[in-house]
């Protein structure tokens, strides 16, 4: 069972700001403003015993000065005093601290040190910590937000089912810029760099308590636990989709990650043992992570290979079609009543066949009438649909007929779009209503794999 404790990072009654500044140049100042800015409904307390106020909110000298019970305590001073605001909110008993400071295992010598000394001082009470050398938390709901990098140069991204825990906020944070920008919706972000108390094994659990989240991608250097991590991470997996990049497969990254987590990199061999046995689903590159996330976010397990593929560009089913069988995928045979329902949808020059050719004359409701026809055989396990929105006749409707199947269908649906900045925008608002939506032939295919890949852990038979 997850501590309630961690809920204190994602929905907080209140929040002390520790480093809270006066210069709007600094990172306790920009969290500040975060907390200000944003729709954070619950109490701002900025601590900085330097300061009368800060942003016009009185400041207080310390933690221990706050008369209220304090939920959430975010932590942006120096590493020299980092460990004594620390050991004050032990004592206070604040649920959860969030640690942004540096300095700690990663930087070895005196960093070691107040390592081992921050263990100490969590020993003696119950608060939970997030990091040290973190960017901490941004919550879609809650309007929790620890970033200290500017919305109007990182962007934040729409609310969604996808949460992102990541090792390094580098990566993290620049992802979910990329994201806004896709429009691709976003529960939780959670950088939780060292890992000193919370690990990444209890936030993919809470996670998987999560309402709001469907599927969670990850960033990882090294796990924190190897024995805790395979024990629990079946029984997470099982629920929710949980897609990892793994970072530091070879010497050269290994030997880079002990200066930034401070993390043990292990054996990329050993790791790959460990996402077999656990359903963990691996992917090779950035790119892969959020293409696997988004399909499993938003669709139910494939449980079967046979795709049907829908276009109105001959040459992208053509494309599809090998891009499936790369994948050890494979195009559907229509059943006798589908190819009947489909001949009054195709027109006199074209096809029935799979590929489904609509022809470049199609407009949004040629879809969905394809689409309609398709919808109770048997015989196909998922659709990739490729509205190509160039030629004249197919336009914005046809969005809306995709989300509406997706929502009917019960089957995996991904599509594909290549294009401009006409495309992107039509992409942008199927991801906002949660159908993924790829760039190439060959990337639909790969989602719908992992998929596939997903169906059969679930329903494997150990
Ligand atoms: N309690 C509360 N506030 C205190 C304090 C205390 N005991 N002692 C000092 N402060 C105040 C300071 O007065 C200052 O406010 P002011 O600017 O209004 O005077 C504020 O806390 C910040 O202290 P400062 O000394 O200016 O530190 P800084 O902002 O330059 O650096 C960190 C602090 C945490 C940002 C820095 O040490 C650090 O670790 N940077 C790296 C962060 C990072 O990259 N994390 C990982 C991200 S992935």
């Amino acid at each position: 069972m997850t501590d309630r404790r961690l809920n204190a990072l994602f929905d907080p009654r209140n929040v002390a700001i520790i480093g809270a500044s006066r210069d709007g140049e600094k990172i306790g100042h920009a969290v500040m403003r975060n907390f200000v800015e944003n729709r954070f409904f619950g109490q701002i307390y900025p601590v900085n015993p330097n300061a009368d106020t800060i942003m016009g909110y009185e400041s207080y000298g310390s933690v221990l000065d706050i008369e209220d019970d304090v939920d959430l305590a975010v932590v942006s001073v120096p590493p020299a005093v980092a460990n004594d605001v620390i050991r004050e909110c032990v004592e206070k008993d604040v649920n959860a601290v969030i640690v942004i400071t540096s300095g700690y295992q990663e930087i070895g010598g005196d960093g070691v040190e107040r390592s081992d000394e921050l263990d100490a001082i969590l020993a003696d009470g119950d608060t939970r910590l997030l990091g040290p050398n973190c960017l901490g938390v941004w919550d879609a709901y809650s309007g929790v937000d620890t970033l200290f990098l500017p919305s109007y140069k990182l962007k934040r991204p729409p609310q969604g089912q996808i949460a992102i825990i990541t090792q390094s906020g580098a990566f993290g944070s620049t992802v979910m810029d990329m994201l806004a920008e896709m429009g691709v919706g976003v529960s939780r972000f959670i950088s939780y760099g060292n890992q000193a108390d919370i690990t990444d094994i209890e936030l993919l659990e809470w996670l998987r308590d999560d309402e709001e989240t469907d599927a969670v991608a990850v960033y990882m250097e090294g796990v924190s636990d190897g024995e805790q991590f395979i024990e629990n991470a079946k029984r997470i997996t099982e629920e929710m989709p949980v897609i990892m990049l793994k970072a530091g497969k070879h010497d050269a990254g290994k030997q880079a990650i002990s200066s930034h987590t401070g993390s043990l990199a292990g054996s990329y061999q050993v790791y790959q043992g460990v996402f077999r046995q656990t359903g963990v689903m691996e992917a090779a590159h950035m790119e892969a992570l959020f293409d696997y996330a988004r399909a499993l976010a938003y669709n139910p397990p494939l449980d079967g290979k046979r795709i049907a593929v829908v276009t109105n560009g001959g040459g992208f089913g053509v494309l599809t079609a090998d891009a499936l069988e790369n994948q050890g995928l494979q195009l559907a045979e229509f059943s006798d009543e589908t190819k009947d329902a489909l001949a009054d949808v195709v027109p006199s020059y074209g096809t029935v066949g799979n590929p489904l050719d609509l022809i470049g004359d199609a407009d949004a409701d040629r879809y969905e009438r394809a689409l309609e026809a398709l919808k109770d055989d048997d015989g196909i396990d998922g659709i990739i649909v490729i509205p190509l929105l160039q030629p004249l006749p197919l336009d914005s409707e046809v969005v809306d007929t995709l989300v509406n199947f997706q929502e009917e269908y019960g089957k995996p649906v991904v599509t594909c779009m290549t294009g401009s900045q006409f495309t992107t925008l039509h992409m942008n608002n199927l991801e906002k209503n949660g159908v993924a939506a790829y760039s190439s032939p060959a990337r639909a295919a790969s989602a719908m794999h992992a998929l596939y890949r997903y169906g059969q852990w679930v329903h494997r038979d150990d």
